[in-house]
């Protein structure tokens, strides 16, 4: 049983793991990486779980690494750190991760967020990544994906600065896909889970490498992945399924085959 996340069973497909340490503003301790990294783990091998939703609580969906950990550790414990296989492992999921965010996304909660697919933030939530107060910088993509995310004059002013932006702001900049009020984003979570466990998987998981190839790929190279994917796909019982659902104007009925 893990300590920090409340992960449950997957219902039509959907599994809600929530971060459980709301003493710390659920600061990502060592031991909350690596069960969040063993949930998606099993997740990845769950076929009844199509999408997993991440989320916190409503005064804050991550503050960020545990700052009290951090202090303990010197520049080889850092060298050594078994948080980049976590994170590794959360980055390489395969399914759609989405986050409902809720309060502050701060340091590696706002990471967190970043490895996530699709956002759904309260209005009352805050972004930021405030590391440069501390002397150091952000260590779990901050600089990468938010420069991909929002462009680079808003990352530099959020790396450099370590102010935090708002809900809306974030939307208005792409970091978010959607901002509902706080006591809806779950739901508003669970909606989109739903609609896209409903869809043929094995399209569902080429979509998302196919959209991750253009943050990390030149455009010919993209555009080949993508011509791969989408010839493959022409292989699978759900395409059948999903064309031959169309023709006959029921709903399809897509078996992951
Ligand atoms: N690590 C450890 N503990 C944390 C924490 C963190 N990141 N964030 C909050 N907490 C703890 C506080 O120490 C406090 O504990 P105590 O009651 O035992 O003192 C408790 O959570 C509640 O926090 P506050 O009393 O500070 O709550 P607040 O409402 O006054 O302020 C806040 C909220 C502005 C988010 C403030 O807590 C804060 O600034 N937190 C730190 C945010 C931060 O710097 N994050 C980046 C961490 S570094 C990182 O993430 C590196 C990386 O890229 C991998």
């Amino acid at each position: 049983m893990p300590r920090y996340l409340d992960v449950q069973a997957p219902e039509q497909g959907v599994q809600l793991i929530t971060l459980q340490r709301p003493e710390a503003l659920n600061a990502l301790c060592t031991e909350l990486l690596a069960e969040l990294a063993a949930a998606l783990r099993a997740a990845e091998h769950d076929e009844l779980t199509r999408v997993v939703i991440i989320t916190g609580d409503r005064k804050a969906f991550a503050a960020g690494a545990d700052i009290r950990e951090m202090a303990e550790r010197d520049l080889v414990g850092i060298l050594n750190d078994p948080r980049v296989a976590h994170w590794q492992g959360i980055a390489a999921f395969s399914k759609p991760l989405i986050a409902a965010v809720n309060g502050y996304a701060l340091g590696g909660g706002c990471e967190l967020m970043m490895c996530a697919d699709i956002v759904i933030a309260g209005t009352d939530a805050r972004f930021g990544q405030p590391e440069i107060n501390l002397g150091i910088i952000p260590g779990a993509g901050g600089t990468q994906r938010l420069l991909r995310a929002v462009g680079k004059p808003l990352a530099m002013q959020m790396v450099l600065t370590g102010e935090t932006i708002s809900a809306r702001h974030a939307l208005q900049a792409g970091l978010v896909s959607e901002v509902t009020q706080p006591e809806l984003a779950v739901e508003r979570a669970m909606q989109v889970a739903r609609s896209i466990a409903a869809k043929a998987p094995l399209a569902v998981r080429l979509a998302k490498e196919a959209l991750l190839k253009a943050a990390d790929t030149d455009l010919a190279s993209g555009l080949r992945f993508e011509r791969h994917a989408f010839t493959l796909l022409a292989g699978t019982a759900d395409r059948d399924e999903g064309i031959r659902a169309f023709q006959e104007k029921r709903q399809a009925r897509f078996q992951g085959r």
